[in-house]
């Protein structure tokens, strides 16, 4: 399926309604780094290029569970996105950038970004977005957090990992955003079908608004 109609299909089956949590939340944006949306694609098939979470484990996915939780949050808050594109893109299949992704934590690389960094200041709340990796942020990750000021900001983390949870991402937060109070923290298990990673998400989705 594509990952359109995957969407969707989504949106469908829940039919999630806007809810009190988007009055709560004031003026908010989803800010998201994707394998997906990082990877080279040139001369190659975009819907036969998988992220782990789609290419293998059980069931069948058609997106990235990263993007179904993107895409929640966008129903019920009505947040504006903005995806992190970095310039230089990883390599397409996902075995090849996994000892690359290693030595730029080691490296401390500096990523740049398509986009310029966005405006936050009438946001008051920030949902952030991100796979864990090397028990870690990706290294893109950590240059965004190091280039913005998110001190003031609702903000709430979110990730897909497997098996290692968050780790210790929001000890790490903190070195690059002293100033940073985390509202709340979640990480899901990649290895599911979208269904159950939307039915998952959204407990905890409701869990904000109580
Ligand atoms: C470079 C790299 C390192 C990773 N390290 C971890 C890890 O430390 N802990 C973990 O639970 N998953 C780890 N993973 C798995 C990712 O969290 C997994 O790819 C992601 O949850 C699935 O998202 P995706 O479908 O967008 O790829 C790693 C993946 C990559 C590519």
């Amino acid at each position: 399926m594509k990952k359109s109609k995957a969407l969707l299909f989504i949106v469908l089956m829940l039919s999630v309604p806007l809810s009190a949590m988007a009055e709560s939340l004031g003026n908010s944006i989803i800010i998201y780094f994707d394998y997906s949306e990082n990877i080279v694609t040139d001369g190659l098939d975009v819907d036969a290029v998988s992220s782990a979470s789609v290419a293998e484990g059980p069931g069948v996915r058609d997106i990235g569970n990263l993007l179904v939780m993107v895409d929640l949050i966008e129903q019920r808050s009505g947040a504006a996105i903005y995806p992190l594109h970095i310039t230089e893109k990883y390599a397409p299949m996902y075995m090849d950038m996994v000892d690359g992704a290693r030595a730029d934590k080691e490296n401390d690389r500096q990523f740049t970004f398509e986009e310029s960094l966005p405006d936050l200041s009438d946001v008051d709340t920030v949902f952030f977005g991100s796979p864990i990796w090397w028990y870690d942020m990706p290294q893109p990750v950590v240059n965004f957090f190091q280039q913005v000021d998110l001190s003031g900001k609702r903000f709430m983390y979110f990730s897909i990992n497997r098996g290692s949870g968050n780790s210790g991402v929001i000890e790490r937060l903190k070195e690059f955003q002293p100033g940073l109070t985390v509202a709340a923290e979640y990480s899901l298990d990649a290895m599911q079908t979208n269904e159950s990673a939307a039915e998952e998400f959204n407990a905890w989705l409701d869990s904000l608004s109580r």
